[in-house]
């Protein structure tokens, strides 16, 4: 008889779980959706109109257009940008691939700076030495510059924007983790030309499917994400240039409506549980076990990331089997995808010449996401964290 294979431990304290949330808030959502099946519009109608005038006065913006997803927000704002074949766009290598591949889309060529390892987010010195390294090596323009806001912490931004001001390359913000984020530059989707947000579930404003908004300042450029999002279509029928179909549906711009009003709360609930884990974790960052995030006042904790410098998958591990969930956002940073290699040159010998960006590469090997969102109760947290310490100190 074979060995059977030990069931993995039942996960006690998942990383992530919408269940709470969804049943906490059944009435509110049945509403919502009741409401788009008696109207009889399920695209672009009255829902997704108020969604967008309730989203960009809760941003401090002009404009909120929204979208399919947001892989589509960047594709658009890009778009709109100007990026596409003969152009290029600078971001950081340590996000969710959807930026690179976002870019990749419009045909513009990806230009890779650093990150800070303390945000998380584009390095402005490395950004710097980017610019003037392309500026240098190619004749392509710059179309953009997309920081990216990870874990809801925002990159920072004064310097970047300093840096984008003196190329004059427009900022487009990706700001799909941080709905609500503020800086002392400004809030998340407030800063740059325009700013691409997820609403994909899991996000800290997440649909109860796929959503995604563009938020400018600049009416012209939302006129024309407007028409990108239909086909390159302001005028039924009528097709300015190329664009495609990304609009969101009423279904999702209703039950999005019907979170908004919570998203104070819950960012403020995942502060309070951020505030939490660096008590209890401090010993251990103190010893030099781990490193902590950064805890700037503007900061959503999207994620509640650690840095482990020796064994993180070992630790991670052994969390697992007292039953308590982690992540590892993102173990391949962009720069060495698969999906990337062919774009890189030669070398003699035939390997290719993958770029040097070092910090990301570290925080790749290094990162682990402690359970995080905001109906943990106060006792699961503390079990994480004790679970944490536990794995460390065995
Ligand atoms: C940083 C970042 N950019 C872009 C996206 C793409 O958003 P979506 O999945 O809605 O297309 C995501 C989320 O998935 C993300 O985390």
């Amino acid at each position: 008889m074979n060995n059977p294979v030990p069931a993995p431990p039942p996960i006690v304290i998942p990383q992530f779980s919408l269940a709470r949330q969804t049943a906490a808030l059944r009435p509110q959502l049945t509403q919502a959706m009741e409401r788009v099946l008696a109207s009889g519009r399920f695209v672009q109608g009255p829902e997704t109109e108020a969604l967008e005038k309730k989203a960009a006065a809760a941003l401090g913006v002009h404009e909120a257009i929204a979208c399919a997803n947001g892989t589509d927000a960047l594709h658009l704002a890009l778009r709109a940008a100007g990026a596409g074949p003969g152009t290029a766009v600078l971001t950081t290598p340590f996000t969710f691939f959807a930026t690179v591949g976002a870019i990749l889309l419009t045909g513009a060529e990806v230009e890779f700076a650093d990150i800070t390892p303390g945000t998380f987010g584009l390095d402005p010195a490395q950004t710097a030495a980017a610019v003037r390294r392309h500026k240098a090596r190619r004749s392509t323009p710059l179309a953009a510059i997309v920081p990216v806001h990870l874990y809801g912490g925002m990159a920072d931004m004064e310097p970047i924007l300093a840096v984008a001001r003196a190329a004059r390359v427009p900022v487009i913000e990706d700001a799909a983790q941080a709905f609500g984020a503020r800086s002392p530059a400004g809030g998340a989707g407030a800063l740059g030309l325009a700013a691409a947000f997820s609403f994909y579930p899991t996000k800290n404003l997440g649909a109860l499917g796929e959503g995604g908004m563009v938020t400018t300042g600049d009416a012209r450029f939302a006129t024309r994400v407007r028409a990108l999002r239909t086909h390159g279509s302001l005028h039924r029928y009528r097709h300015e240039e190329l664009g495609w179909n990304a609009r969101m549906d009423e279904m999702q711009a209703a039950l999005l409506r019907a979170k908004l009003p919570y998203l104070s709360a819950w960012n403020r609930r995942r502060r309070q549980i951020a505030a939490q884990y660096a008590e209890a974790l401090e010993p251990l960052a103190a010893a030099g076990k781990i490193v902590l995030p950064a805890r700037p006042a503007g900061h959503v904790f999207h994620q509640y990331t650690v840095r482990i410098p020796d064994g993180r998958d070992q630790v991670r591990a052994a969390m697992l089997a007292q039953g308590i969930g982690s992540e590892i956002y993102y173990p391949i940073p962009a720069h060495r995808q698969p999906a990337m290699r062919q774009r890189y040159p030669r070398l003699p010998g035939g390997r290719r010449q993958i770029p040097q960006l070092p910090e990301a590469d570290r925080a790749a090997a290094e990162v682990l996401s402690l359970p995080m969102f905001p109906e943990l109760t106060d006792e699961e947290v503390a079990r994480a964290a004790a679970a944490l310490r536990a794995a460390l100190e065995a």
